[in-house]
């Protein structure tokens, strides 16, 4: 559900576009401005839609001059006015963003915007504002979460033959808030010739990467030998099955 809401009293009659531009600024902070049910959830690299259409019915005299996007992001944290629509035009204001793409209709009083590739610098609340002469700013909010997804995985360091203890595997949780906890189950024959470091990371998106690595002499016996990464999260253990496999130069 998204909302709109005049929020602005009649009577400020200027049409000059920047002063209608800094007036709605001033009005999106209002209080009775509302942040809208309008909450979209989208994964890290997806594409989404911002939908923005005015659903009132104006009257006769009334004109809509423009429709201007205002953002407040994890990325842009200060109010940031970044796209512009009017009859002739729709761009990005602030700097080039490929990403933005206007696919509504001006005439139709639609000004719905895709965002592709999202980043989770792009979390945030979004404002659509009509700028209509002489009524007002009818404003739609919408609240986007861009979500790092879980994402696991066992990948091999490629070791060759040799007698010094060297990286054989790592393990991957990325994507956890809180952070994944990763250990390692052998064979008991393999118990002893291995043992395993692991480190985490807090990213951006306030999610952790933890990767551990499996370290041991990269020696004919353990080639082909079975590990298991195990990724325990929540109480929930999700088992990764692994191959050694030891190359020759
Ligand atoms: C607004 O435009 C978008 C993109 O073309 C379209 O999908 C959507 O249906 C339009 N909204 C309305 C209410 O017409
Ligand atoms: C998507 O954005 C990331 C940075 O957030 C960038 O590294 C990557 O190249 C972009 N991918 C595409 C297909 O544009
Ligand atoms: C990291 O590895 C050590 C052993 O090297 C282990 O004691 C510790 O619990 C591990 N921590 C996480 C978060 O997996
Ligand atoms: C999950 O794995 C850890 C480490 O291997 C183990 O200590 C724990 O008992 C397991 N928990 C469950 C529910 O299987």
């Amino acid at each position: 559900m998204i909302f709109a809401s005049f929020s602005l009293p009649y009577g400020v009659l200027m049409s000059h576009t920047l002063f209608l531009l800094v007036f709605a600024l001033v009005c999106s902070r209002d209080a009775r401005a509302q942040v809208a049910d309008g909450s979209i959830t989208v994964d890290e690299g997806g594409t989404t839609i911002l939908p923005c259409k005015l659903t009132q019915k104006l009257s006769e005299n009334d004109n809509v001059e423009q429709i201007s996007w205002q953002r407040k992001t994890k990325g842009k944290p200060k109010l940031d006015n970044f796209f512009t629509i009017t009859k002739d035009d729709a761009r990005l204001v602030n700097g080039p963003d490929r990403r933005f793409k206007f696919i509504g209709a001006f005439a139709e009083h639609n000004g719905t915007l895709k965002l592709s590739n999202a980043s989770v610098l792009d979390t945030g609340i979004y404002s659509c504002v009509f700028s209509i002469f002489p009524s007002g700013y009818p404003t739609i909010k919408i609240e986007l979460t861009v979500r790092v997804p879980q994402r696991r995985s066992v990948e091999s360091t490629q070791p060759t033959l040799g007698n010094k203890e060297v990286p054989l595997a790592t393990c991957t949780a990325s994507g956890f808030k809180p952070p994944a906890s990763i250990s390692w189950q052998t064979d008991d024959g393999l118990k002893d010739k291995v043992r395993w470091t692991n480190s985490s990371t807090l990213q951006i998106s306030d999610t952790t990467t933890t990767v551990s690595t499996l370290f041991g002499k990269p020696t004919k016996e353990i080639n082909r030998n079975k590990v298991q990464c195990v990724i325990s999260f929540e109480g929930q253990n999700k088992t990764l099955d692994f191959e050694i496999q030891i190359y020759c130069e």
